[in-house]
């Protein structure tokens, strides 16, 4: 791949959130996440592991586990419960829709222990790395022509996911991906410039600020 095409591929990557009904083969499934290992990680553990849900009752008893959760976060915060109801429906119906539901999981029995403060520093170490991961498995699947969206919901309400999908108390969900042939093609969203985010040498070094 040449450098322009690269430019290109990562720049062209929309979080898309509406889907055909077109299955994705399992095949296809398994090449993404083959070239997905080799995103980089903290001691070259690879803590990261994905469960893959394309069956429609799994992604709706995920789905509805988790806008249960959602549905109690809204309540605590006072949102109405006609409004609760409508955002927990639509949250269902966005992930039961994509054909392919990924859940990008940490596995701390990849990292190493400390019995110190160190373990928390170990800990970011596992979520970087699954984040860099699920940032290598959007933009290869761009290049192999799907879509994707990384969605944060799943930290709101670890337990409510870990009950649905049987994941052990040490294997941590990080985030919720789906994925499968566009159905919209959403419009560019603004970045910032490379003058807004970088300092020179020092923090306080950038006159944008
Ligand atoms: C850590 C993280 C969490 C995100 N969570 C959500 C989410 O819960 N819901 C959602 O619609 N998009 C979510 N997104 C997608 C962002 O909204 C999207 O990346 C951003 O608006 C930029 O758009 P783009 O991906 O099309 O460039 C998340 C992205 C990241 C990296």
């Amino acid at each position: 791949m040449s450098k322009d095409s690269l430019c290109e591929l990562i720049r062209s990557r929309r979080s898309v959130r509406r889907y055909q009904e077109r299955a994705v083969p399992i095949k296809k499934i398994r090449h993404i996440l083959s070239m997905v290992a080799w995103a980089p990680s903290a001691h070259n553990s690879q803590p990261w592991r994905f469960i893959i849900i394309t069956d429609k009752r799994r992604k709706t008893k995920l789905a509805a586990k988790m806008a249960e959760g959602f549905e109690r976060d809204l309540k605590r915060d006072g949102v109405p419960e006609n409004v609760r109801t409508k955002v927990a429906n639509a949250s269902i119906r966005r992930f039961t829709e994509a054909p392919v539901v990924i859940v990008p999981c940490l596995n701390m029995r990849e990292m190493r222990i400390y019995l110190d403060e160190r373990q928390e520093s170990e800990y970011t170490m596992g979520i970087q790395s699954v984040s860099t991961a699920i940032n290598t498995l959007l933009l290869f699947a761009h290049a192999e022509g799907f879509g994707t969206c990384w969605y944060c919901s799943p930290l709101f309400c670890k337990e409510d996911v870990r009950k649905s999908l049987s994941i052990p108390k040490d294997i941590d969900p990080q985030a919720l991906v789906t994925m499968g042939y566009a159905a919209e093609r959403p419009a560019k969203p603004q970045r910032k410039i490379v003058d807004e985010i970088i300092y020179l040498d020092k923090w306080g070094s950038n006159p944008k600020e």
